[in-house]
């Protein structure tokens, strides 16, 4: 029937996984369509927690087909680690449920050691990325030297592209960074028998979506990362090297934008980002590890991928607002609203300040986003635990207005506010 896009209203981790779970059980398709195993989802079923990178969320729905699809980096060591920790807790990850799109590109350990290289070689001005090879990765697929899933099927191919691939990148490895080599041979065997395992998965995975759509079936995109690390639109150079926003889902999956439907930001109630860059609402010592959690709990603000303690700040709507214009949101989910529940003041970021300058739009240039100061209007807290709402009724007054708030400030109707881990800790407006 048609195709409805999740997407990362900030700098990823804003608990997309759970609203993919969530709206999944409707589709006939889950589908990834950027990024790689830089991306770490966590869901919450029964009590037991799933921590997803490359499979999408959908997986958890018996009968839900999961694309992972074009416009993706596989790391095939990675997903066949995933399939088989998913298969032991006895989820069905057969070839008629997980389907991979025979363009989607591979990461190799190649990747993964220039990720590192370059990353040591930038010292002080490192990204701070993941060190899963995604930037190499899509560095070769847009250098037209890229290694495509389709080589899964030709053993012949394969091995010939992975030599060649390795010659390549053991050369950079040496005489750019002084690095070691990596033994071709051996990573071409190891590919072989990735090839072997992964062969029966690949798919055209434009065709799989059309013919879904055709049969009157939904089919759900499933965001990874955030706007702001979107190569484009995002506070590039900090960025990831894909495109996380709603352009990239069409292109990531093969679809026009006539099937699309609807458009769904996913924003946490306040702003968290892992990684280097400028962050004008960052906070520090205890406000900061406030909203950050101790990390006891799986659902605080500690990287899913890498266990980093992130960056947070309060909620900022600069940043919101243009999500809402490169995204075409039609509307949002706030997610761990539960989390401001205590406090006194609420600060939200209306607009930045810099040389006395009220700016309303985020800034591209990010010589001019590291001088902006946020400009705060504070709204009041509440007190009251609201783990236990489930309408919007449920939620005392204020929490009430600290939604409306977002809504009337971005002009986009929030749907979903999560207020707890649990599947069901969902209040739907
Ligand atoms: P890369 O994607 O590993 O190249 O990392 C580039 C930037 O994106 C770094 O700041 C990472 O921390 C950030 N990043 C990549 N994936 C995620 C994610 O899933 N959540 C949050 N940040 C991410």
């Amino acid at each position: 029937m048609a195709l409805d896009i999740i997407i990362g209203a900030q700098w990823g981790d804003e608990g997309k996984g759970r609203i993919t779970d969530l709206l999944a059980a409707q589709a006939a398709i889950v589908a990834r369509y950027s990024g790689g195993d830089n991306a770490g989802h966590t869901v919450t079923v029964a009590g037991e927690i799933f921590k997803l990178h490359l499979i999408p969320s959908g997986i958890i729905h018996p009968g839900v087909i999961c694309l992972i699809g074009n416009g993706t980096v596989i790391n095939p060591a990675v997903l066949l680690r995933e399939m088989a920790a998913l298969a032991a807790r006895g989820v069905d990850i057969g070839p008629h449920r997980l389907k991979i799109s025979r363009s989607a590109h591979l990461i190799t350990p190649a990747h993964v050691a220039l990720d590192k290289a370059k990353e040591a070689q930038r010292g002080k001005d490192a990204i701070g990325t993941t060190l899963r090879g995604i930037g190499p990765a899509y560095t070769d697929k847009t250098g037209r030297e890229g290694l495509r899933a389709e080589l899964l099927a030709d053993p012949e191919g394969l091995a010939d592209h992975v030599h060649e691939h390795i010659a390549r990148a053991n050369d950079v490895l040496v005489k750019i960074y002084g690095a070691e080599t990596l033994d071709a041979t051996a990573v071409a065997a190891q590919f072989a028998d990735y090839a072997q395992q992964l062969q029966p998965y690949l798919v055209d995975g434009s065709v799989l979506i059309d013919e879904a759509l055709r049969h009157g079936r939904d089919v759900l995109a499933e965001g990874a990362q955030g706007t702001f690390l979107d190569l484009d639109h995002g506070s590039y150079p900090y960025v990831t090297s894909s495109w996380p926003t709603a352009g990239g889902a069409l292109i990531g999956l093969g679809v026009g934008p006539n099937k699309v439907r609807r458009v769904i930001g996913v924003a946490k109630a306040f702003t968290s980002r892992v990684g280097s860059g400028p962050f004008p609402c960052e906070l520090s010592g205890a406000e900061a590890g406030r909203l950050r959690g101790t990390g006891e709990n799986p659902w605080d603000e500690y990287g899913t991928t890498t266990g980093r303690p992130r960056r947070v700040g309060w909620l900022d709507l600069v940043l919101l607002r243009h999500a809402v214009r490169i995204n075409g949101l039609t509307e949002q989910v706030i997610t761990k609203l539960d989390i401001l529940s205590g406090l006194e003041k609420l600060p939200v970021c209306v607009a930045y300040e810099r040389q006395g300058e009220r700016l309303q739009h985020y800034p591209t240039d990010l010589r001019v986003l590291a001088e902006c100061r946020p400009i705060y209007q504070t709204l009041d807290g509440w007190q009251e635990n609201i783990m236990g709402a489930r309408t919007l009724a449920d939620l005392p007054a204020n929490a009430r207005r600290y939604v409306e708030f977002i809504a009337e400030q971005t002009e986009t109707a929030v749907t979903y506010i999560s207020v707890g881990p649990g599947r069901d800790q969902v209040i739907q407006v």
